[in-house]
């Protein structure tokens, strides 16, 4: 059967884009909908049975990643699959369609596929992977539970003083967190991962391009930076004899904010959290946490940067970091953006290569030599994590039909992608 005849539907997806927007949506237009929150668990019933709907055999596994397996007709369908798939959770505040786009556009692409009775030498796989904004602690967390990339204890640490750590919630909806370890599947079980997502950028937007190959992933560095002061009267201590935290955090916000502009390059860093301990107009500052959030394409550029960075802070009396997690940068598999540039090239769409700053699930799979790809699709005026967010339906719709043509096409290839895997991990 020729792939040209699988045909998604537009209208459907669109429609299931909106339905999605509104767990967790909030009066002004954003988006609440943390991972494992009600409206996350809300939205995740609700995608199961819609991918129950579209005929695919789901199972849920010990990381609350939602997996649904459309097989091949005539066989048992237990061999390795070929991945598609990404987020549910959104970051505090943010958008409707970053992580969502990438299910629907999945679960649009394989219902199609079905549908259009394609006769599917290998089994497809629709993932729905669990906190990948790091809602938690590090991000990444779903695909990086799958394929054994989690660091020691790290679902029993919390980001953030008295919130919940993943352990705790993920026993709430009756895990059990000491089996985190039955989510590991082996590499083997994949040929391949496919991930659509919006840009997050201006890029495609402002060329009028409706599709991203992308080329590689920046490598991020996450740390939290904790400063003690002492706590004390207001209105008694004298300014001279103050150890005020919060004081002395914001000298570390400009240094840091310093050192990144100085490396210049690709490198960006966000103190994006910031709490101060005890909180009250009448007490001076004892205690100060903040996140601080690195990136660069080149993982060099990223190890000098953290070194001048945590001598900063070293500098700083009561300061120190607590590492949470560095994710190197990654490139995508040759044959995967070829394959992606065909489906292009036979649908006559237009389409650009270009890097990601953003992180994604797909940052998992090359780590364990599994060949990746991804598809972007344009967000309007670049603007992403923040209640702005929009994309054109039509260009959702492209896109889905992208990676519907490119899952075929790779499952042609089967297991001949196995072969020669290239997609080196570290950039
Ligand atoms: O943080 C990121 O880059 C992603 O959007 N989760
Ligand atoms: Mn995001
Ligand atoms: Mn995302």
């Amino acid at each position: 059967m020729d792939i040209a005849a699988i045909k998604i539907n537009a209208g459907r997806l669109q429609e299931d884009l909106l339905a999605l927007a509104r767990f967790g949506e909030e009066p002004e237009g954003g988006m609440m909908r943390k991972a494992l929150s009600a409206a996350d668990l809300k939205a995740r019933k609700w995608f199961k049975r819609r991918m129950t709907e579209a005929g695919l055999q789901v199972r849920e596994d010990e990381a609350a990643n939602i997996i649904g397996r459309l097989k091949p007709k005539k066989e048992s369908g237990s061999g390795p699959c070929i991945a598609t798939g990404s987020h549910i959770d959104a970051v505090p505040h943010g958008g409707r369609f970053d992580g969502a786009v990438g299910i629907c556009a999945a679960l649009e692409a394989l219902r199609s596929i079905r549908e259009g009775g394609f006769s599917l030498p290998i089994p497809l796989e629709l993932i729905v992977f669990t906190d990948e904004e790091g809602s938690h602690y590090a991000g990444t967390f779903g695909s990086r539970a799958m394929l054994s990339l989690l660091t020691d204890g790290e679902i029993y640490k919390s980001k953030e003083s008295g919130q919940p750590t993943l352990a705790q919630d993920l026993a709430r909806m009756g895990k059990d967190p000491e089996k985190i370890g039955q989510a590991v599947r082996s590499p083997s079980e994949f040929l391949a991962f496919l991930e659509l997502h919006i840009e997050q950028g201006p890029v495609l937007d402002k060329m009028g391009i409706p599709i991203g190959i992308v080329e590689g992933i920046v490598g991020i560095h996450r740390c939290l930076i904790h400063v003690e002061g002492k706590p004390g009267h207001a209105g008694t201590v004298p300014m001279k004899e103050r150890d005020d935290a919060l004081v002395k955090a914001a000298q570390i916000v400009l240094a840091v904010n310093q050192a990144i502009v100085s490396a210049g390059q690709d490198t960006v860093g966000t103190i994006g959290e910031f709490r101060v301990y005890p909180g009250a107009f009448n007490i001076i500052p004892g205690r100060v946490e903040m996140s601080l959030d690195l990136r660069s394409m080149e993982e060099k550029v990223l190890m000098g940067i953290k070194g001048e960075i945590d001598g900063v802070i070293a500098s700083v009396d009561g300061a120190r970091v607590q590492p949470v997690g560095m994710k190197s940068g990654v490139f995508m598999d040759p044959r995967i953006k070829e394959e992606i540039e065909a489906s292009c090239r036979k649908r006559g769409v237009r389409f650009h290569r270009l890097e990601s700053g953003a992180g994604h699930d797909a940052m998992s799979f090359p780590v364990m030599g599994i060949p990746t790809g991804m598809i972007f699709i344009p967000c309007q005026e670049g603007k992403s994590h923040c209640p702005e967010e929009a994309i054109r339906f039509e260009e959702a719709a492209i896109g889905t039909q992208i990676l519907a043509d490119t899952l075929l096409r790779l499952s042609q290839k089967g297991s001949e992608l196995r072969q020669g895997t290239n997609s080196s991990a570290s950039r």
